[in-house]
C-alpha cells in the first residue's frame, strides 16, 4: 500500500514512519519540498505518487503561541490547520484518495467530569488552537474525500531530539533533580507515539472511516503521571508538587483543559485489547526505549 504523509518529520508522524517504513511504500514531502499551504503543489504530490492513503499529521501545534493570533484567519497557525488541511482534503477530494486526518482532544471545552471524551460528545474549543484544529475537521469533511479522523491526546516519545513532549520534561527535570509542580486536578490521557502509531496502522490496514479516538486506555492528573514516571526510573519522589490547574493557568495566554482526556472504547470495541495500553504500560515501553538506547548508544 502506498502511503504519502504530511508532517512526517513532526513528533507522531516521524514515529509512524520509522515503524512502518517496511509495512508500506512511504513518501514524506517535509514543508520546503511541498507546503500544505500551497494548494497546487499538494495536488501535485497526491496525484504523482498516487497514494492509496494520504496521512496529514502536519500542523501548527504551539498553543501558547496560537493564542496571540486569536481570530487572525490570516496568521500561521489558521492557515496551517486549517487552510493547509483543507488543502490536503480537497487535493484527496479530487484524486479520490482516502485521508487520515489528525486531530486532538483540544476541539473539546475540557468540562467532562464524568468519564473521557467519546466520539459521540460534542465539541467546542475554548483556545485558538483548537478552534483551528476543529475548523480543520469540518473542512476535511466538507471536502468529501472518503474520510478517517483521528483524535490523539498528549503524545509522548522516548526519542524525540526536536520538541520536548510532557513524559520527557518531567523525567529530565527529575534527573536534574529539579523540583517539578505537577497539576493535580486534571485529567489527561498521555499516550505513547507508538500506540498512537499502531492505533493509526490499524485503522488503515482494516480501511476505516469516520471518527476514531486513538488514546491510552485510562487517565491520570499530570501529578500521578510525574509520580509514575519517578517511581518507574527510581527518582526522587520529594522533588514533586502539586499545583491546581487554575494556578497553572495564571501565567497562560492559552488555557489548558480541565478534562483534556480521551475515550478510546470504539477503537478497542472493533479491535480488542491489546494495540491501545494504559498509561503506565506506555511509560514503561518508554523507559525500556530509553533503557535499550542508553546501552546501545550507536
Ligand atoms: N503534540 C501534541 O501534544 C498533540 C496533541 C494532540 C494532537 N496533536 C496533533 O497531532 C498531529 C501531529 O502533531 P505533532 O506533535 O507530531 O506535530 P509537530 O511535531 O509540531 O510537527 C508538525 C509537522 O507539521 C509540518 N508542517 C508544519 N507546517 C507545514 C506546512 N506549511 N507544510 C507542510 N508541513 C508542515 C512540520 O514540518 P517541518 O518540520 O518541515 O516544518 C512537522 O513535520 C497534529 O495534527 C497535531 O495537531 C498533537
Amino acid at each position: 500500500m502506498k502511503v504519502l504523509i504530511f508532517g512526517g518529520s513532526g513528533l507522531v508522524g516521524s514515529k509512524f514512519i520509522d515503524l512502518y517504513r517496511d509495512s508500506f511504500e512511504i513518501e514524506s514531502p517535509d514543508a520546503t519540498e511541498v507546503d500544505i499551504l500551497n494548494k497546487d503543489a499538494v495536488e501535485k504530490a497526491v496525484e504523482e505518487f498516487a497514494p492509496d492513503t494520504v496521512i496529514n499529521f502536519a500542523a501548527y501545534t504551539q498553543v501558547e503561541e496560537a493564542e496571540n493570533q486569536k481570530d487572525d484567519k490570516e496568521g500561521i497557525c489558521y492557515q496551517i490547520n486549517a487552510i493547509g488541511a483543507k488543502n490536503v482534503a480537497e487535493a484527496c477530494s479530487s484524486l479520490k484518495k482516502k485521508l487520515v486526518h489528525i486531530s486532538t482532544d483540544y476541539v473539546f471545552d475540557g468540562s467532562k467530569d464524568t468519564s473521557p471524551y467519546t466520539e459521540e460528545d460534542k465539541p467546542n474549543p475554548i483556545n485558538w488552537y483548537g478552534k483551528t484544529k476543529y475548523f480543520a475537521e469540518q473542512l476535511a469533511l466538507e471536502s468529501g474525500c472518503p474520510l478517517l479522523i483521528a483524535r490523539i491526546c498528549m503524545p509522548f516519545s522516548p526519542n524525540y531530539e526536536l520538541k520536548k513532549d510532557i513524559a520527557r520534561f518531567f523525567l529530565e527535570q527529575l534527573r536534574a533533580k529539579k523540583e517539578i509542580k505537577a497539576v493535580e486536578d486534571q485529567k489527561i490521557t498521555p499516550t505513547l507515539v507508538s500506540d498512537i502509531a499502531a492505533g493509526l496502522k490499524t485503522l488503515i490496514d482494516a480501511d476505516k472511516e469516520g471518527l476514531y479516538h486513538v488514546s491510552s486506555t485510562d487517565s491520570m492528573t499530570p501529578l500521578e503521571f510525574a509520580k509514575t514516571i519517578a517511581e518507574l526510573f527510581g527518582l526522587e519522589y520529594s522533588l514533586i508538587g502539586g499545583v491546581s490547574l487554575d494556578e497553572y493557568n495564571k501565567n497562560k495566554k492559552a488555557k489548558m483543559l480541565k478534562y483534556s482526556w480521551l475515550n478510546p472504547a470504539k477503537f478497542e470495541e472493533e479491535f480488542g485489547e491489546g494495540i491501545l495500553h494504559t498509561i503506565e504500560e506506555g511509560l514503561v515501553s518508554f523507559k525500556e526505549e530509553i533503557d535499550a538506547k542508553a546501552n546501545n548508544p550507536i
